[in-house]
């Protein structure tokens, strides 16, 4: 399931943080990259625990756990803390999959990647290419989002950046372990939660609001994991 959240930043947040990760020290992407990405990857990343990325990625985190939508699609039990990456000069990210543990910054704790976000920070004005492509069920996705929009999809996809000829791309990109682990069940959970919130928008006090809301919670409880 590939869900484009909107407006996950509003004009003032979108500012700060590109303020901050702009003016900070880029390094070789390949720092963090595994046996498989590190052959495909070539871009530029903020070090995890500098100051910037760590700032930036608080108003990022902070702004995701009031966004209704961004916590009915992904269902998250552990967010990793947001990176940062910027593509200009012809890089690119080839085909790759995600990494399906990683650790915790500080703590050690071991994530399973179930969602993979990126929000981007440039506009698609500012840049050719960078367009993120994902193999979808059915077929290939190629994404472009306005800066301050975020696109939530399955870890377990492939996926790749174009290169970027124009410009500069700059985004923020993290994982979460979801609740719910697969991403069919998450699927179905969404659709059920849209229409519940549909219905009960138009129809306020049916009863099939509270019933179908009952279907929602012991679907999650069969389901959830933490
Ligand atoms: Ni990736």
């Amino acid at each position: 399931m590939l869900i484009a959240v909107p407006d996950v930043l509003n004009p003032a947040q979108l500012a700060e943080c590109r303020r901050l990760v702009e003016s900070a020290d880029w390094i070789d992407g390949r720092a963090t990259a595994g046996h498989q990405g590190a052959r495909v990857k070539d871009n530029q990343q903020l070090p995890v625990d500098s100051p910037a990325a760590r700032q930036a990625g608080a108003i990022i985190v902070q702004a995701l756990s009031a966004n209704a939508l961004f916590l009915s699609a992904a269902l998250p039990l552990h967010i990793l803390p947001p990176m940062f990456n910027r593509y200009a000069g012809g890089q690119t990210f080839g085909t790759h999959v995600d990494g399906s543990i990683r650790q915790m910054p500080g703590s050690g704790q071991r994530l399973r990647t179930d969602v993979s976000c990126t929000l981007f920070l440039a506009g698609p004005d500012e840049y050719d290419g960078g367009e993120l492509v994902i193999e979808d069920t059915y077929g290939p996705k190629s994404v472009k989002l306005p800066a301050g929009h975020m696109i939530l999809y399955p870890s377990t996809s492939l996926h790749r950046v174009t290169p970027v000829t124009r410009g500069a791309r700059l985004a923020s990109f993290f994982w979460l372990q979801s609740l719910v682990r697969d991403d069919a069940r998450r699927a179905l959970l969404f659709d059920l939660d849209v229409a519940i919130q549909r219905l009960g928008a138009e129809q306020a006090g049916h009863p099939s609001v509270v019933q179908l809301t009952g279907v929602y919670h012991n679907l999650l409880r069969q389901w959830a994991e933490m």
